[in-house]
């Protein structure tokens, strides 16, 4: 197979991660004969700094015409100034939208080798398996925002918006999902307060009886669903939920398996290139250091493998040269729990090396 992949490294620990996820495309391109050509390309804080924008045009042409794209991070103290004229994170909500990448699949999954690294204890977390689908191009990450007035009265609005539409198709998404694993579906909302959220609701509902019946289906509210997640983490299956409620949980979420440094994610559409990517952010207080996991961003990797590539077999060897690494006793300062540590690139060489065998 022949494959182009757009790498977008961004800031802070992006660049660092990125490089060992590369290593681990190319070691899978050479055991199995595929033919992975990279490039890379501009996208937050050092887009800003080189071109003024956060999201340039020749990135968003080199992302159009690649087969698959896999981002580090964006952001950091740098470009943190509240009145500053454009933000790195505006780059990437950008690219989000121009690609239509409406549904971000971030799985929540334990590495039983890790089961000591989360600071919940083994008989909680003990069989969680999430998958949470978060509606990625909508909601009020990208509502009409304002602000007037000046001094006491000066005030800042954004709107949070759903359609009809945009619940329908992400819903779908979510219950075929269900289907191919636990048949368990909850969707998570604020409809007790927010209007946006009782469309959401009303529309799931209906989706859901209509179109899917045989899927087990549950609504639980956003603040319940943050206790739910720490009580009793192995009840759920698939959860559906907004931008915003998405992005709070499934950092939460992070703490199951042990740390942000392990967990991917894939932003999909309907058709062009995915995007893949870790779901933490830039880490500006490790960047630089050598010492950030870059296994979140490998893991996003075997994700862009299977979903952009149809390369199953290739991204179980990635999960499974990952598994075998920690069965091994390696650890990153992140999931070391105060024990030996390894760098950034002795992570990427262990997991190289195991796909190599
Ligand atoms: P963060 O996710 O960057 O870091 C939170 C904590 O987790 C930090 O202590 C960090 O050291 C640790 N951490 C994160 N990834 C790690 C890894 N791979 N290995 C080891 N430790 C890791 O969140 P933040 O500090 O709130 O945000 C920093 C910047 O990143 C902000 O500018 C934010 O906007 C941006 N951000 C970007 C993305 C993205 O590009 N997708 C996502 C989240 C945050
Ligand atoms: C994420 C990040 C982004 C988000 C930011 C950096 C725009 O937190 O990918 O989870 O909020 O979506
Ligand atoms: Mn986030």
């Amino acid at each position: 197979m022949k494959a182009s992949i757009v790498l977008l490294p961004g800031d802070g620990i992006g660049p660092e991660i990125t490089q060992q996820a590369k290593r681990v495309l190319e070691a899978i391109g050479d055991r199995f004969g595929h033919e992975f050509t990279f490039q890379s390309q501009l996208i937050g804080g050092i887009a800003i700094d080189e071109t003024g924008d956060p999201l340039p045009e020749a990135t968003i042409q080199a992302c159009r015409d690649s087969d698959a794209i896999l981002l580090g991070a964006v952001g950091g103290p740098k470009w943190d100034d509240p009145s500053a004229k454009t933000r790195p994170e505006a780059g990437l909500l950008k690219i989000r939208k121009e690609l239509g990448l409406f549904a971000n699949l971030r799985p929540i999954k334990l590495f039983n080798q890790l089961i000591d690294a989360s600071p919940l204890r083994r008989e909680i977390i003990e069989g969680t398996d999430i998958l949470f689908l978060r509606e990625l191009t909508g909601g009020i990450y990208f509502g009409e925002s304002s602000r007037t007035g000046s001094g006491p009265d000066e005030t800042a609005s954004q709107a949070m918006v759903y359609s009809v539409r945009e619940v329908e198709r992400i819903v779908r998404l979510a219950a075929q999902a269900a289907k191919g694993r636990g048949n368990r579906l909850t969707s998570v909302d604020k409809a007790n307060v927010l209007e946006p959220s009782r469309l959401w609701r009303q529309t799931a509902a209906r989706v859901m009886a209509e179109e899917f019946p045989e899927v087990q289906y549950d609504v639980v509210l956003v603040d319940a669903m943050a206790m739910h997640l720490i009580n009793r983490p192995s009840d759920f299956d698939v959860v559906v939920t907004g931008n915003m409620f998405g992005d709070i949980l499934t950092d939460e979420a992070s703490m199951l398996p042990g740390s942000l440094g392990m967990l991917p994610s894939a932003s999909l559409g309907s058709g062009g290139p995915g995007l893949y990517e870790p779901i933490h952010g830039s880490a500006p207080d490790i960047a630089g250091k050598g010492i950030a996991n870059p296994l979140a961003t490998i893991l996003a990797a075997a994700m862009l493998l299977r979903h952009s590539l149809n390369a199953e077999t290739e991204a179980a060897a990635i999960e499974k040269a990952v598994a075998d690494v920690l069965a091994a006793g390696l650890r990153t300062a992140d999931i070391a729990r105060g024990g030996p540590s390894v760098s950034t690139d002795a992570m990427g060489d262990a997991v190289v090396d195991q796909i190599k065998q």
